[in-house]
């Protein structure tokens, strides 16, 4: 299908793809392995930043070129015209997405740590990889834990209403029902939760 007959076509018609002249399969034999995009999802405070943070230390440490892309960080440069409402947390996640495309394309890891709280958005995110190329990792610990760690001080300041539209609070999170790996960050020692992750990892790259 040509690009501008599809939904998410650029505005103007007048645009031609560039084709790259190198491969994957070059880009492969220079890392020493292939991309992933391993897809942090949970609440926040779950542990998704914590994990990825760790696991970009350890492959680095291996190798291996990994980079994490986390909510926060990104919120202070390309996405810091949004907010929280719904459509603002999709367009977040939408841009994220591209740029895991992107950074796939280069051949890197990607350690993408969002709260990510809409199925059609993770599953939108999913769909822009090839089959095999996106691990959706499900940070799993209930809010009522991560508001007793309460990390950042967002929960009891969302419980007052100061801030509004808060994940698990006053905003939905749709957990996914099949991911590709359930981590529980409540039961799991931060080093047990790292080792599951490395190795899905290693097993797809
Ligand atoms: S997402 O929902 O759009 O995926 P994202 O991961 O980028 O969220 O940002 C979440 C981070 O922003 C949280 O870890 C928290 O520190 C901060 N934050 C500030 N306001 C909110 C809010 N209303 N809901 C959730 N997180 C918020």
């Amino acid at each position: 299908m040509d690009d501008v007959d599809r939904p998410g076509a650029p505005r103007s018609r007048d645009i031609v793809r560039a084709e790259s002249l190198v491969t994957a399969r070059d880009r492969r034999d220079l890392l020493g392995h292939g991309p992933l995009t391993v897809w942090f999802t949970g609440l926040s405070g779950s542990g998704k930043s914590t994990l990825a943070l760790e696991v970009e230390r350890r492959l680095i440490a291996s190798g291996r070129l990994a980079h994490v892309l986390d909510g926060d960080n990104v919120r202070f440069g390309l996405n810091r015209d949004l907010g929280f409402s719904p459509a603002d947390r999709t367009e977040n996640i939408r841009r994220i997405g591209e740029v895991c495309r992107l950074l796939h394309d280069a051949g890197v890891i990607v350690l993408s740590a969002f709260i990510s709280p809409f199925v059609a958005d993770r599953a939108a995110v999913r769909a822009l990889h090839p089959p095999g190329g996106f691990l959706e990792v499900f940070v799993d610990a209930p809010v009522e834990v991560c508001e007793e760690r309460d990390v950042k001080g967002l929960y009891a300041r969302a419980r007052t209403g100061e801030i509004p539209e808060f994940s698990g609070i006053s905003a939905p999170y749709e957990a996914p029902s099949d991911p590709d790996l359930r981590i529980d960050t409540v039961t799991g020692t931060t080093r047990e939760c790292v080792a599951s992750v490395i190795a899905a990892v290693l097993e797809r790259v």
